[in-house]
């Protein structure tokens, strides 16, 4: 069975934790597009992981974890993640594969990266990590790739500096690439989990364009990027924050605003942690967004949601979710291509009673209080999706499954 997570929002919706649960029962964990600029946390027995590059699932040690074609890899971030897990005790050798289609992304690319960012109309605030310059030069027929690196004949042509810069690496890569799609065919059967990066509103195709990374967090790119064919994937689960956050800039229609909503933004970033893994920033807050999530359900196939971080919202007196984005005279149900409309919109918010008393025990829905209960299936009403997995704290315990995730 094939299962692929995405998230569901701007990215950092907690897929870290939910890949790292659903990985205990899986095989092998494909991460299929991005680079270092994604971000986990994950908690494991105690210890905090922060991974970039090298999907969660290696945390178990029967787990092969894989990097797929859709990726743009910084091998020396790849190695000095290795390294790091090692030092904490993680056996990665012989399970680590790196797709031989993948891109690489050189040195330099990250300074080309950040200074892109300040000649372009308008800034996106990259993480400046050279994940749009290597999606460039991949789409500009320019790239360089692992079996360009791994392959001896390619290798000799690459300029002296590029080969000095492989060159401690080269053998334990050479040793990890693999062709990703016959890899998948002799795994045919097996529980194959895809890992998403950031989240669909950050895709190049579907996301707020301009404000968007330049690789395929969508659904669809774990076929491509990871190795399938479109018939290949037989679920999707789709990861959101019990509230909305955005890092970087570009439009974010519910985003708390200081005259409306007090101080909620220093509130919910303080109780969520919000900021980012890779760099640090704080994150912007706003409220759910029913619009956006719809859409994402939508533009997805996702057949089940995950949501995560409920439990910030415990001592919250009123909850508010947006269900609509004032245009003119018109309400709009859906999220517009125009980034200049999505910017010029105003949300429309409803208000829910909390439910204020802490959720981090609950092991069921049943034992949710009635507020709790009653905002999740006002979600599911709207996105017409499931909510089959809540999260109600950072332990992987911390967690209340309505529907096993693999089954189908
Ligand atoms: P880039 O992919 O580094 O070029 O960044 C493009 C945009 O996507 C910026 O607004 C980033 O903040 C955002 N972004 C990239 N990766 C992530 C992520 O993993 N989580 C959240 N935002 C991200």
């Amino acid at each position: 069975m094939t299962t692929v997570v995405i998230g569901a929002q701007w990215g950092d919706e907690g897929k870290g934790k939910i890949v790292d649960f659903l990985a205990s029962q899986a095989d092998d964990i494909v991460r299929f597009s991005g680079g270092a600029n994604a971000g986990h946390t994950i908690v494991h027995g105690g210890t905090t992981y922060k991974l970039h590059l090298v999907p969660s699932g290696i945390l178990y040690p029967d787990t092969q974890v894989l990097l797929g074609v859709g990726m743009v890899i910084d091998v020396a971030s790849l190695f000095g993640e290795l390294e790091e897990l090692e030092q904490k005790g993680v056996r990665w050798r012989g399970r680590v594969h790196v797709s031989d289609r993948a891109h690489v992304v050189l040195p330099g690319y990250s300074e080309e990266d950040r200074e892109l960012d300040t000649k372009r109309r308008r800034p996106i605030g990259t993480t400046g990590r050279g994940i749009g310059v290597a999606y460039a030069r991949k789409a500009a027929r320019d790239g360089l790739r692992v079996c360009d690196v791994v392959d001896d004949l390619a290798y000799r042509e690459l300029p002296e500096s590029e080969r000095r810069y492989f060159e401690p690496y080269r053998d334990e890569l050479s040793r990890m690439a693999i062709d990703l799609s016959e890899y998948m065919i002799a795994r045919r059967g097996r529980r194959i989990l895809f890992e998403g990066a950031q989240g669909v509103l950050l895709d190049l195709d579907l996301g707020t364009y301009p404000f968007v990374s330049s690789g395929t967090s969508a659904a669809a790119g774990a076929a491509l990027g990871g190795g399938l064919g479109p018939r290949g994937i037989d679920r999707v689960l789709g990861v959101f924050k019990a509230y909305s956050t955005r890092v970087g800039n570009g439009p974010f229609p519910s985003e708390f605003r200081a005259d409306r909503d007090g101080g909620l933004e220093e509130h919910i970033r303080e109780r969520g942690a919000e900021y980012g893994a890779t760099t640090g920033r704080p994150r912007r807050c706003g409220y759910l967004d029913l619009v956006a999530l719809r859409y994402a359900c939508r533009s997805n196939s996702i057949d089940g949601l995950v949501m995560t971080k409920l439990d910030v919202y415990d001592d919250a007196g009123r909850i508010g979710v947006c269900t609509g984005y004032r245009y003119g005279n018109q309400t709009l149900k859906t999220v517009p291509a125009g980034v200049r409309t999505l910017e010029s919109v105003e949300p429309v918010i409803e208000e829910m009673p909390g439910w204020q008393e802490p959720l981090g025990d609950r092991r069921s829905f049943d034992e949710l209080p009635a507020a709790a209960r009653n905002y999740v299936q006002m979600i599911e009403d709207y996105v017409e999706t499931p909510v089959d997995i809540i999260s109600v704290g950072s332990d992987r315990s911390e967690t209340i499954i309505r529907k096993e995730p693999w089954t189908q």
